[in-house]
């Protein structure tokens, strides 16, 4: 497969065209964001380390029979996946309360959730990112009914299988998000699961493991998602 021109820069990956127009190559790279692009630093070999996270996780699902946008990867920073229409709202789980739903709603942090919350955002950096629901999604065509009920199904599924992966190594899965494309029709998973889009805490201690420690200036945060790799089998 021949790597083309860039088709999209955004916040942590770039997007680039391929000799085949049902493929693309997503490239991780080490920028890192948090507060909808208003902290930006770089983070030495997190492009790498999300890349193979991300492919190990896009694996695991696929053998799960979740549909993903996941081919091959290409090497240390770029994957080859499928050339998807992506539909433009974000899918969120919550098994424990933080971040913005405590502050939204005032419940304290680390509180148990049963069961899961569910929710859809609107991916619209200039609007922050606002809470949507089925009814707008539909009313201004983001997606039909039925690709909504396939994304809340498959995002549900996926934190079975993903609750189980976490909790076995010894981790909590907090919340995380997942955003669907259209591939030939099918709704798909596409974009990336890694500790930059999910909460992981360590079961014992409750210490974070995610981009929170990015958040929220506590350091160590490329060394905490090589432990989450480890501790589940990436090989980084
Ligand atoms: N399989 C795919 N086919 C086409 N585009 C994809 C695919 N998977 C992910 N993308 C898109 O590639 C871009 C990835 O870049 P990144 O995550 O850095 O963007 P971002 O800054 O979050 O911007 P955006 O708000 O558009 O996601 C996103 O726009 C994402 O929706
Ligand atoms: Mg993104």
């Amino acid at each position: 497969m021949e790597k083309r021109q860039e088709l999209f820069a955004g916040k942590a990956k770039s997007v680039f065209a391929t000799d085949n127009d049902d493929f693309v190559i997503l490239s991780f790279r080490d920028d890192t964001s948090a507060f909808d692009g208003e902290k930006i630093e770089q983070l030495s070999r997190k492009g790498e380390v999300n890349n193979k996270f991300n492919a190990f996780i896009m694996e695991f699902l696929e053998k799960a029979g979740i549909p993903t946008h996941f081919e091959s990867l290409l090497n240390a920073n770029e994957v080859v996946v499928k050339n998807m229409k992506m539909i433009p709202v974000e899918c969120v789980v919550r098994n424990v309360a933080s971040g913005s739903l405590c502050r939204r709603l005032g419940v304290a942090d680390g509180l148990e959730l049963t069961p899961p919350v569910f929710e859809f955002f609107l991916k619209n950096d200039a609007l922050h990112d606002p809470m949507i629901n089925e009814y707008h999604i539909e009313t201004f065509g983001w997606a039909t009914a039925e690709e909504v009920s396939k994304m809340k199904e498959l995002t549900f599924k996926v934190n079975v299988e993903l609750s189980k992966l976490f909790a076995d190594a010894g981790m909590i899965l907090v919340d995380y998000k997942l955003e669907f494309g259209l591939f030939k029709g099918e709704v798909v998973l596409g974009d990336e699961f890694s500790p930059d889009g999910c909460r992981l805490w360590d079961a014992k201690t409750r210490k974070k493991l995610d981009k929170d420690r990015f958040r929220q200036g506590l350091g160590g945060v490329i060394e905490a998602y090589e432990e989450v790799a480890r501790r589940i089998g990436v090989p980084l």
